[in-house]
């Protein structure tokens, strides 16, 4: 077994940093109560992709990484078609899951001094973490914002290293695999694979079938982790009406997809 060790501590020390005061002081559009989820992906330096997402959701709250669930298995799928099984890392513009969408008042949030100089410090120590970073997918406009507000992207943009994709789960479901359809036939001489045998730059339906998709390793997730947390859908958010003297808001239904650990 083997699960992810950690951030080294120039990484850590800079999550330690994080304008965790600045989420607080909006909490009608954070769900703060689930705390601030960081990462998912290498640490030591190996990545070859970075991907900057949006906001988590109630699987990575319970996982603690970031797009662990539908969305992120959904981006598992499309490193896999690259050929690329773990040289990656993953962010989130956004360290808190959201109410609504990434509107005007979360742009301007983003632009805060605080909270934009701690998200470009740590991209730029991700690029100087992991020298051989060959290209930056962003998911959605949030990743799109991120990266279009970051100095440090300008080398891989004049490069054009960086491919923006709609968000995994955006709607229709066809529209995202159209798109990435897309882009994905332009990015495969780009990236050098960890398994040049699953190379396969391909989407075939209007929807996402299982050869779409992939696990998240069990090497992404915290020490002890069990088998199938990468796997299903993890948990969900009650939308409607939670079991008595639970709030609406921060209670989340987990649901252990395997059954052994
Ligand atoms: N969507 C994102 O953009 N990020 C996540 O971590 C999960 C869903």
């Amino acid at each position: 077994m083997e699960w992810d060790k950690g951030p080294p501590p120039v990484i850590r020390q800079h999550f330690e940093a994080a304008p965790i005061n600045e989420y607080q002081s909006l909490p009608n559009r954070f769900r703060l109560p689930w705390g601030p989820i960081y990462y998912r992906g290498r640490m030591d330096g190996s990545a070859r992709i970075l991907v900057i997402g949006q906001d988590p959701g109630p699987s990575e709250s319970v996982a603690r990484r970031i797009f662990v669930g539908t969305a992120g298995q959904r981006v598992q799928g499309f490193l896999k078609k690259l050929g690329i099984t773990r040289s990656y890392v993953m962010v989130n513009a956004l360290l808190y899951s959201i109410f609504g969408q990434f509107n005007n008042q979360l742009k301007d949030f983003s632009q805060r001094p605080a909270v934009e100089t701690w998200r470009n410090d740590l991209l730029d120590l991700l690029v100087a973490h992991n020298p051989n970073l060959q290209l930056i997918l962003t998911c959605g406009n949030a990743g799109k914002y991120v990266l279009e507000n970051w100095a440090g992207a300008a080398p891989f943009r004049s490069q054009r290293r960086v491919s923006y994709l709609i968000h995994p789960t955006a709607r229709p479901v066809s529209a995202v695999i159209e798109n990435w359809k897309n882009r994905i036939s332009r990015l495969d001489n780009f990236v050098t694979p960890d398994d040049p045998t699953l190379v396969d730059p391909t989407y075939a339906g209007t929807g996402f079938s299982q050869s779409d998709l992939a696990d998240i390793p069990l090497h992404d997730f915290g020490f002890g982790a069990p088998e199938w947390m990468g796997t299903g859908r993890i948990a969900k958010r009650y939308t409607t009406r939670p079991p008595a003297g639970t709030d609406r808001y921060n209670t989340i239904l987990y649901r252990a997809t395997g059954d052994q650990g």
